[in-house]
């Protein structure tokens, strides 16, 4: 196997002495590249902080996570970001699109902050994919959620990140739309060879998926 990312002994606590919350308990995970994983399990098991532990966005209290082989606390914060930004693509619930920007300027922010540029063909392959071509000038207000989730994934498909972190990505979605959403996602992961974890609560979702996670009080029962 081809590994990814590896997560060792990660432990979790939110909070500090007096009310703590122990949001993972001692998670072994490795991920192979270029697979689909789903993460299932109820509110509240720790699927989320998962997430942010795996890509950096939150430092384990115990434990490490290995991205290629490199511990991810070995970047100073303000490195962190700019890894993430240049090898890891997140869609959250939450669109998160800037509305004083169109489409295609939303699309293109992250390489932007890089001072890179799109490649032409690949943004055009990505467009088309998702559906995307002929909205480009559009604003997010005009858009419907699915289109809106879908400038979101284009978003974090076009930097060529190696992995992609999807935190319930169609939940405000309608079945049909999420559903055809999702399947562009992982269409398009596939297609450009991207490791994918996605939470769900959704099993058909999951049935999907190559390997399925399933968390309980932030452990990993299956
Ligand atoms: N920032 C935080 N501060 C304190 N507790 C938190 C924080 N984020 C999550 N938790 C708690 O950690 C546990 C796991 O939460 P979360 O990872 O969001 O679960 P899930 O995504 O599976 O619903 C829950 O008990 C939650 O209340
Ligand atoms: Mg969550």
């Amino acid at each position: 196997m081809d590994t990814i990312l590896k997560a060792e002994n990660i432990w979790k606590t939110y909070g500090s002495s007096s009310v703590k919350v122990n949001a993972l308990n001692g998670i072994d995970l490795s991920f192979a590249k270029g697979r689909f994983y789903s993460v299932i399990g109820r509110s509240g098991s720790g699927k989320s902080t998962l997430l942010y532990v795996l890509s950096g966005l939150e430092k384990p209290t115990r434990g490490n996570v290995f991205f290629e082989g490199k511990d991810l606390s070995e970047y100073p914060d303000g490195q962190m970001a700019v890894f993430r930004r240049r090898h890891m693509g997140f869609v959250f619930q939450q669109y998160n699109l800037m509305e004083e920007y169109n489409v295609l300027e939303n699309i293109c922010m992250p390489l932007k902050l890089d001072q890179r540029k799109p490649d032409s063909g690949f943004l055009h392959t990505v467009l088309e994919t998702l559906g995307l071509s002929d909205k480009q000038k559009k604003y997010a207000p005009e858009l419907s959620g699915g289109e809106q989730q879908r400038v979101a994934i284009a978003r974090s498909i076009l930097s060529k990140p190696k992995i992609i972190f999807a935190d319930e990505p169609t939940g405000n979605l309608d079945k049909k739309t999420a559903l055809e959403t999702l399947e562009l996602l992982i269409g398009s992961a596939k297609k450009f060879g991207q490791t994918l974890i996605i939470v769900t609560h959704d099993l058909e979702v999951a049935r999907m998926s190559e390997a399925v996670i399933t968390l309980e009080d932030g452990r990993v029962v299956k």
